[in-house]
């Protein structure tokens, strides 16, 4: 998969790329990341990417050109056309059912934004979708971003380690993950649930799955409304 990223800040994602997961995947070859400056486009000699509100207001807003010709330079570099996603506020609320579509595409090019906002014409002139990670408003799409990236990196297949261990996170079921345990057996008085030490498997499934169903119920009884 080639992710691009459109970005003003573009060094805000060399460490959560440098390390982990993510790193891995992008050694292994199974993601390539590719980060484009917007100020690149930007026109001489003052390289501005953001002006004034016509009609007045706070903030200032990303101008149409600099994106439209960034995106449409990077959009060109690669045969695949790519799905465009827009981080907004007012965008589509993320969640692990998005990312797992998303792991599913060639191509991701992800456009983040700064300052009060894009200019509207962004959002209706690039075929985009508009995505967001939550009803929080954060001083730019670079975090959202890494947070997409993290997301659909680790579906891809030979990600991580251990190849049920996506199938088993939380919400991937709908539901959220049953408890963990490791060694010591026993810690400060805290005991290791009989069941976990019993080597029956199929006692251990159902004791997990019921754990799940209880968790759900207890702290996320909207997730079962989904189902
Ligand atoms: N940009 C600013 N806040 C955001 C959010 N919550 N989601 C996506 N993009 C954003």
């Amino acid at each position: 998969m080639r992710i691009d990223v459109l970005t003003l800040f573009p060094e805000m994602f060399e460490s959560p790329h440098g390390h982990s997961i993510i790193k891995r995947a992008c050694e292994n070859g199974l993601v390539d990341i590719v980060l484009t400056d917007i100020r690149d486009f930007a026109p001489e000699p003052h390289y501005n990417v953001d002006d004034k509100p016509y009609g007045g207001g706070p903030g200032m807003v990303m101008m149409c050109q600099p994106v439209f010709d960034c995106f449409e330079d990077v959009q060109k570099q690669d045969a695949e056309k790519g799905k465009a996603i827009l981080l907004t506020p007012q965008g589509k609320p993320f969640n692990q059912q998005k990312a797992q579509e998303l792991s599913r595409e060639k191509r991701l090019i992800l456009i983040a934004g700064r300052y009060e906002g894009f200019d509207e014409r962004i959002r209706q002139g690039l075929d985009t979708e508009q995505i967001s990670i939550g009803d929080y408003v954060l001083s730019g799409g670079e975090l959202p971003a890494m947070v997409i990236i993290d997301a659909v990196v680790r579906l891809l297949p030979g990600a991580l380690g251990d190849e049920d261990s996506a199938a088993d996170d939380s919400f991937s079921g709908g539901l959220l993950e049953y408890p963990h345990y490791t060694r010591p057996e026993d810690f400060r008085g805290m005991k290791v649930p009989e069941v976990l030490l019993s080597g029956h498997h199929a006692k251990i499934e159902k004791w997990r799955k019921k754990q799940a169903l209880e968790r759900t119920i207890g702290k996320r009884p909207d997730l079962l409304k989904n189902q």
